[in-house]
């Protein structure tokens, strides 16, 4: 047995006892095999093939990747290698949005460079503004984007050019602009409010509270606080691996839909409750619990299977999400300037018995990224509607990285899955004077 324990040759020995058939696979860097190694294990020589089956992709790598690493035993989160906790207290959104696009913190000039471009591509087509006005005034502010975004394909048709870089860093650098906008004016049109442009003199989270929240004055000076808090929120969302979303992203941009039509389809990922969508969904439970008092019966409910604990549990984080704890962290800082949210006594409660209980920590529900983010957004006065938008602005960043990423690897192809048929055998059309 050498010193790492392994013994010889990097594969793995596969004997198929039906037929009493040996196979050699081999074993790759990052201890994986390819699935299609397992094709040649047949019982019959016409037979398809041996396959994996692992629905939700538990236990599947779908790419090799150089993005994101976490470790979710361990609670780590590090983008291109920087620990998301450092970034969190030394960096900017558009700081770290050059670094998962580029692999590499960027010089100031590279920065400043890459500021101007994203600043002078805020603009909107004022076609968006009469999209927009077909919406009810009471529309989801995500299904307004979504919609938004893929609109925005129809007016950039050099988009579709996805193996041009320069095509696609031009896409690229559009969609970080614009998504504020977008967003921006979303909840204008829910609030009645004209909408206000963007400020090329404002920094890129000033410019969004500015378009959110400027009424009847010239000058708006958001919170510094807040907007330091907005940053870091950003910050702390822009990218893990490869979550719902991010593989939604890489499998329509596996066909060479351009990057709208692709980001739009991404964003319909996050907008459910299980993933992205958890933050509002987070806010609707809190305030139906209503008080400490009744956390009690609804926590019966959760161990009885009728509710589910909005916020809490990862597929990954077997540990405490390390975003959670941050969220956490500004969460006071935003209380001081906009007094505390009622609702985080409820919330702590809740975690406090879901860190201490049996049930909760064995099926390791710890709070996720989820769960604390959506009350530091209802303090700086967004209606939970806007939630899910606030998280999918600046995962458009990680979104891109991962699609830029995609088209870069030789390795991949157009997403196709297999599946298991148990689905009738071959039968004859039956006329419906014959049909029972
Ligand atoms: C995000 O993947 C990412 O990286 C996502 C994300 C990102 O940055 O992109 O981190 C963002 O989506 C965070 C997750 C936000 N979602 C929620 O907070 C919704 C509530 N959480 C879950 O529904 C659930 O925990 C998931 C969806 C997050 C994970 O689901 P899994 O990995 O498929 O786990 P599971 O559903 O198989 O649950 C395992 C067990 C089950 O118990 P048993 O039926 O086996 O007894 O844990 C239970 C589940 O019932 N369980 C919960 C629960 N989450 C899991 N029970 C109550 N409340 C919960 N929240």
């Amino acid at each position: 047995m050498s010193e790492n324990g392994s013994e010889g040759a990097k594969t793995l020995s596969i004997r198929d006892n039906r037929t009493g058939r040996n196979y050699e696979v081999d074993i790759l860097d990052g201890d994986v095999i390819r699935a299609m190694d397992l094709r040649q294990i047949k019982v019959n020589e016409d037979d398809f093939g041996m396959m994996t089956y692992d629905p939700g992709y538990t236990n599947t790598a779908s790419t090799r990747s150089k993005v994101t690493f976490i470790d979710g035993e361990k609670g780590i989160l590090r983008y291109r290698g920087f620990p998301i906790d450092q970034l969190a207290e030394r960096s900017s959104h558009l700081e770290v949005s050059y670094l998962l696009l580029k692999g590499e913190l960027p010089t100031q000039s590279q920065l400043d460079d890459f500021v101007h471009e994203v600043t002078f591509h805020t603009y909107v087509h004022e076609n968006i503004t009469e999209l927009f006005s077909g919406f009810r005034y009471d529309a989801h502010a995500m299904g307004m984007v979504m919609s938004g975004v893929a609109a925005l394909s129809s007016f950039y048709p050099e988009a579709k050019q996805v193996d041009d870089p320069d095509a696609r860093w031009q896409q690229i650098t559009r969609l970080i602009a614009k998504m504020p906008t977008l967003a921006a004016y979303a909840y204008r049109h829910h609030r009645g409010l004209p909408y206000v442009y963007p400020e090329n003199e404002l920094g890129y989270t000033a410019n969004f509270l500015n378009m959110l929240f400027r009424i009847g004055t010239r000058e708006y000076k958001p919170n510094p606080v807040l907007e330091r808090a907005l940053d870091i929120l950003f910050i702390l969302h822009a990218d893990h691996e490869q979550n719902c979303s991010a593989t939604t992203m890489r499998v329509i941009g596996s066909a060479h839909a351009d990057p709208y039509s692709a980001l739009s389809g991404a964003m319909g990922a996050l907008y459910g409750p299980l993933h992205g969508g958890a933050n509002e969904a987070v806010l609707r439970m809190l305030t139906r619990i209503g008080s400490v008092d009744n956390i009690p019966a609804f926590m019966d409910g959760v161990r009885r299977r009728e509710e589910r604990l909005m916020g809490f549990g990862h597929r990954v984080y077997k540990a405490y999400d390390p975003r959670a704890s941050i969220i956490k962290r500004t969460a006071d800082e935003v209380f001081e300037v906009t007094g505390r949210n009622p609702l985080l006594d409820i919330a702590l409660e809740l975690e406090k018995i879901a860190l201490n209980e049996d049930f909760f920590v064995e099926r390791n529900l710890y709070p996720n990224v989820d769960f604390y983010s959506g009350l530091i957004y209802q303090a700086m006065g967004f209606p939970v509607e806007m939630f899910p938008v606030l998280f999918a602005i600046p995962r458009t960043v990680g979104w891109l990285a991962q699609w830029e990423e995609l088209l870069n690897d030789p390795e991949q192809r157009i997403a196709r899955p297999r599946q298991v048929f148990e689905g009738s055998d071959e039968r004859d059309y039956v006329s419906m004077a014959d049909r029972g």
